[in-house]
């Protein structure tokens, strides 16, 4: 199988967790005799220093010719007064829409090992397993008009979907469901925005193509609490961009840490892959950050872009494994009774490195006979 990746590492922490996840990557290639490359390229506040831009066209280009982009994080203080379409952040978002993408999956899982980190009690959280949905390229991130004026001191972004939007960003969220436990939650606002109501009327039109999948409704106030409260209850979540921005990271507190969820983005021209975490300044260059989120992200492009699903599973498998086995970064060593030295960031993939070729040399063991 060959495979061509982009590698936008970005800033802050980005750097340390997109080179585990490569690493990662790398081992899968070489055991199983695959064909992967890496190219790598500026994106974020390294490339505002570098170039004057947040995403150059080199780093496009590299992205476009390429089968996925594995992105780091952007993100960094030096930045922090510049407006909106100057910052760092403006790379991802012009990359997310020239890749295309419209669905960005994010996976917040209840490990059983993490169950000590979490601050719910592991009787909330045990087997808790949701899908965020999340609609990325519409809502107020991209809506026009947008603007600041200074005299007048006012201040617009707009909430914009159309029908179509909505109705392909819930194709997906059912065709997910229907291979899970084939349930749907739909999250809105359809007590207040118009924006809500055309989203909750295209979804329930949807729904009739997927009979065997149960759909329910929830308002995002309300859905914030349930999220907490009782988690085990939803399957794949969906919803439009800016809500799925602030549920997904509320879900990180399922799993333990924010330093743990991968994420992948579907339906565009090139798939693009993201931990959810962000570039973490306080901690970067110190080997503190966590690269499981990175690593699982690496077990995505396996799934969704390499078809190598036994690898993904492989990858997740050896992350669970590591976790078991008492190791922990410092985001995940509170409350987990582990005696074991906090692991760095190269340790902890190195770890999970040791894991997954024990479990590939296994199954090719097992192959052989
Ligand atoms: C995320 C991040 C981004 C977003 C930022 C960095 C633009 O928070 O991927 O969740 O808001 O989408
Ligand atoms: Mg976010």
């Amino acid at each position: 199988m060959k495979l061509k990746i982009a590698i936008l590492a970005g800033d802050g922490i980005g750097p340390e967790v997109t080179l585990e996840a490569t690493n990662i990557l790398k081992a899968v290639a070489d055991l199983g005799g695959h064909d992967f490359t890496f190219t790598p390229a500026l994106i974020g506040g390294v490339a505002i220093t570098e170039s004057g831009s947040p995403l150059p066209q080199a780093t496009l280009d590299a992205a476009l010719d390429s089968d996925a982009v594995l992105l780091g994080a952007v993100g960094d203080n030096k930045f922090g007064a510049l407006p909106p379409d100057k910052r760092p952040e403006a790379g991802l978002l012009q990359i997310r829409q020239a890749l295309g993408g419209y669905a960005n999956l994010r996976p917040s899982v209840a490990y059983p090992a993490l169950s000590g980190n979490s601050p719910l009690r592991p009787e909330v959280t045990e087997g808790a397993d949701i899908l965020f949905v999340r609609e990325l390229l519409g809502g107020l991130y991209f809506g026009a008009p947008r603007w600041w004026n200074r005299e007048s001191n006012e201040a617009i972004n707009t909430m914009r979907y159309t029908r179509d939007e909505v109705a392909r960003i819930a194709r997906i969220a059912f065709e997910l469901a229907s291979k899970r436990r084939k349930k749907v939650t739909s999250v809105d606002k359809a007590n207040v925005l118009e924006v809500s109501q055309l989203w909750r009327a295209t979804v329930t039109e949807i729904a009739r193509d997927y009979p065997d999948v149960k759909l329910e409704h929830q308002l995002v106030d309300s859905m914030a609490m349930h999220l907490m409260n009782t988690p085990r209850n939803f399957d794949v979540v969906l919803t439009e961009n800016l809500f799925g921005d602030i549920l997904s990271d509320e879900a990180a507190v399922i799993t333990g840490s924010l330093g743990m969820l991968p994420s992948a983005t579907i339906g565009g021209t090139v798939n693009l892959y993201e931990p959810v975490h962000g570039s973490a300044p306080d901690i970067a260059g110190q080997g503190k950050a966590n690269p499981l989120g990175a690593i699982l992200t690496a077990a995505m492009i396996l799934r969704h872009s390499a078809r190598l699903e036994e690898d993904a599973a492989a990858v997740e498998a050896a992350v669970q494994k590591v976790l078991a086995d008492g190791h922990r970064t410092a985001d995940i060593a509170t409350g987990s009774g582990s005696s074991q030295p906090i692991a760095t960031t190269q340790q902890m993939g190195k770890l999970v490195h040791n894991a997954l070729a024990e479990a590939i040399d296994r199954r090719h063991a097992m192959h052989a006979v």
